[in-house]
């Protein structure tokens, strides 16, 4: 994901400095080539060298230190660097770059840089109200430095309120969508994810293995390039999106209500849930108690979500996923046709490294006007991007065709 990206981790000197060693870990299994500067205090803190081992890169402290400089350089520094991300920022270096100061390497590299520059800041709830700290603050939002907002919580100084780092994985994410072009910019996507539960009684339901992960990984993808999105998702393991609004629901028909509230303002709508096909007929209130005699559950047809999107699908965009054990490509071509699609993402569940509860898929993608795109195995993530594109590129089409 972020292969071949060169990033700048600048560390100062608060107590949340430990965070950014996750962060690191982060950035760099996701392929960056991440360069760490530390200030004075941030040793203080963490040691250089947690941050040398985990980089496997020279960490720079000194602008004086000669070997430092003559190995790292902080000019070269900040024209190799694609990005800047400064976590935790406190309010002394925010000050100090909006008054303009170059007293340390940090702040001599982040003034020397081109790159964009995302600073998190985590400081004291008072600090970070102070109007000095919000000058500073303003001053730089409009000369294009990004913020990683902090959040509200409890304070490491014993107060509460906003002022704490964000966690890592969400300055990871922040990291990601600022790298990430804009190309679904003006774009309204639905993303459905997970599976549906269907109660029995209050104890019991019936589902399916659907983790969630494909949904999720699309509406990841979709807001790193630049769409505001809304995920709708049935019970999974997985953390809500950075940046998405996500409503939880349960049934088919909670899926359905809220699905056809948001559709209306939807520009694309990708389906990946593993909706229940079908439900019990009645939820008992009470549990049901076991007895010798076999338990016949009567099962009715769940409504078809899909089906009904393809209904009123207009100048909308609707992307489905078909989940096969055999006759793969029929199927998926019935459904497309059926369900009035623009695109199938049809996938072989019986395939190792394919489908339900693993980080990989092995899909073929069927699009309206016949042709057929045969994917190899690939992580969600990318397999996300490839569906991002193919959607992308119909939606020009279909705007150059107006
Ligand atoms: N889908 C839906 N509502 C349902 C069932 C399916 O919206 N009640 C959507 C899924 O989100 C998916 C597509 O329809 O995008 C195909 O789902 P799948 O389970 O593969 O097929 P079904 O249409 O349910 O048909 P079958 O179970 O017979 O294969």
């Amino acid at each position: 994901m972020l292969k071949g990206k060169e990033i700048v981790l600048g560390v100062t000197g608060g107590i949340a400095a430990y965070k950014a060693v996750e962060l690191l870990r982060l950035l760099t299994k996701a392929g960056a080539n991440v360069h760490v500067i530390m200030t004075r205090s941030a040793e203080e803190f963490v040691t250089p060298l947690t941050f040398q081992t985990l980089s496997m890169n020279p960490v720079s402290t000194s602008l004086f230190n000669l070997i430092s400089e003559r190995e790292i350089g902080h000019i070269s520094l900040a024209d190799r660097a694609d990005l800047f991300i400064i976590a935790p920022a406190t309010a002394n270096f925010v000050g100090k770059i909006a008054g303009g100061i170059a007293d340390d390497m940090l702040t001599t590299t982040v003034m020397a840089t081109k790159a964009p520059v995302l600073i998190a800041p985590a400081m004291n709830v008072n600090m970070y109200t102070n109007p000095s700290y919000k000058e500073n603050e303003a001053r730089l939002k409009e000369r294009g430095y990004q913020f990683v907002e902090p959040a509200k919580g409890l304070l490491a100084c014993g107060w509460e309120g906003e002022g704490k780092l964000q966690e890592p994985q969400v300055i990871f994410e922040e990291v990601v969508a600022a790298l990430t072009p804009k190309d679904l910019a003006g774009e309204s996507f639905l993303v459905t994810a997970g599976p549906t539960r269907e109660e029995i009684d209050p104890v019991r339901f019936v589902s399916n293995h659907s983790s969630g992960k494909m949904g999720y990984a699309m509406a990841r993808a979709a807001r790193r390039r630049g769409a505001a999105v809304v995920l709708v998702t049935g019970p999974t393991c997985l953390a809500a999106p950075w940046g998405v609004e996500t409503v939880a629901v349960e049934s088919a028909r909670e899926m359905l209500e809220v699905v056809l509230a948001k559709a209306g303002a939807s520009t694309i709508i990708i389906k990946a849930a593993a909706v229940a096909d079908y439900r019990p007929q009645q939820r008992a209130v009470e549990k049901i108690k076991k007895t010798d005699a076999p338990l016949v559950l009567e099962l009715v047809k769940n409504p078809d979500i899909l089906g009904e999107l393809g209904k009123f699908k207009g100048e909308r965009l609707l992307v489905g996923f078909a989940a096969e054990t055999g006759s793969l490509l029929e199927n998926a071509a019935k459904k497309l046709t059926e369900k009035n699609l623009d695109m199938v993402v049809a996938n072989d569940i019986s395939q190792e490294g394919a489908g339900f509860n693993v980080d990989t898929n092995i899909v073929k993608l069927l699009f309206r006007d016949g042709s057929l795109e045969e994917l190899p195995l690939m992580g969600k993530d990318e397999l996300a991007d490839v569906i991002l594109d193919r959607v992308a590129a119909l939606r020009q089409r279909l705007a150059a065709s107006r």
